[in-house]
């Protein structure tokens, strides 16, 4: 409020900015291409013409368009999450004890370890599930799931946040690739010794993968790494500023699937996809945006997402570099 009156806002034009990014909405929304995820019912059900576009500054500004109000699932945008939560509990050192840093290069589902061992990164399916297991497991089931779903609405300032139940029991249902690639893992020694049971943690993995956001509580999400793990919202720090800086640095090398590394090129900017067509990109000190359209393109992130960002970039000297 002080910063309004002293018109000392980080986006001081606001109502131009939101204009632009209105118009990058009204650009995309022709976009055809693509396929809606289609390996369990429930999200093959989403009409391919759903675009939500949301965006939180990190002054809490706020502006939304399209479909931003609708819940969908988060998927794979709970890797980065998780990723933050467990580095902020355990700390960087013992998280990476279990899980590298590197871009795979391969697919976010294949069974393939880096030449120590380990899960490439957490941004994709083995090091995301061992990332899970190191979250809250002296807990029981109930209470992790609870721990989680509340540190998802600190981190959305209590914007809504809620579980898709037949999602998670779809993906369990189908979930051979992720049950192989955990024994797998389980027979190298990949998790820590306090994981004893794999279901409970892949089944911790797939209620993650079932949390339900919007455009605009993932908007604030994106926000507060935006703001150096601090809530711009609620002004309350959820994650600290180094596990911040780890999951940004993260997202720009492997958070966009195999097009990760052409996304960095070209966009320039830390972001996350899921399969539910959910990109969130990060803006380091200015502000966080939540996309959402179902259709995928052959990488799985997409379509509709991947254009606006491409659109922003020629736009705004937003480029890291
Ligand atoms: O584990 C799975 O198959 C999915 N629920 C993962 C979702 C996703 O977005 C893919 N991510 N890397």
């Amino acid at each position: 409020f002080k910063k309004t009156l002293q018109n000392d806002l980080i986006i001081p034009s606001w109502h131009q900015f939101c204009c632009q990014i209105k118009s990058i909405y009204e650009f995309c929304k022709p976009v055809t291409q693509g396929k809606v995820a289609d390996y369990i019912p429930q999200l093959s059900r989403f009409d391919p013409n759903l675009w939500g576009v949301a965006i939180c500054s990190v002054d809490g500004q706020r502006a939304a368009w399209g479909d931003a109000k609708k819940p969908f699932c988060v998927q794979s945008v709970s890797k980065a999450f998780n990723y933050a939560i467990a580095a902020s509990e355990r700390g960087a050192d013992y998280v990476h004890q279990f899980v590298g840093q590197e871009p795979s290069g391969r697919l976010f589902n294949e069974i393939c370890l880096d030449p120590h061992n380990k899960p490439h990164n957490p941004m994709i399916n083995s090091g995301a599930i061992i990332v899970t297991t190191l979250i809250q497991n002296k807990l029981d089931m109930a209470d992790r799931f609870d721990y989680i779903l509340n540190y998802y609405k600190k981190i959305s300032g209590g914007e809504f946040i809620g579980f898709n139940n037949a999602v998670f029991l779809s993906e369990r249902s189908t979930a051979d690739r992720n049950f192989a690639l955990s024994y797998y893992m389980k027979e190298l020694g990949c998790f820590p010794k306090e994981t004893t049971n794999l279901t409970e943690a892949l089944d911790f993995y797939f209620q993650l993968c079932s949390v339900e956001a919007t455009c605009e509580s993932l908007a604030v999400m994106a926000a507060t790494l935006a703001n150096g793990g601090v809530c711009p919202i609620t002004e309350e720090r959820c994650i600290d500023s180094r596990p911040c800086r780890d999951v940004l640095t993260l997202m720009n090398s492997c958070g966009m699937y195999d097009y990760s590394g052409q996304f960095s090129f070209h966009v320039g900017l830390p972001a996350k996809s899921g399969v539910s067509g959910v990109v969130i990109v990060v803006i380091p000190n200015l502000c966080g945006i939540a996309l959402w359209s179902p259709p995928l393109d052959e990488q799985g992130n997409s379509c509709r997402g991947v254009s606006f960002c491409k659109e922003l970039i020629n736009r705004f000297n937003f480029h890291n570099y």
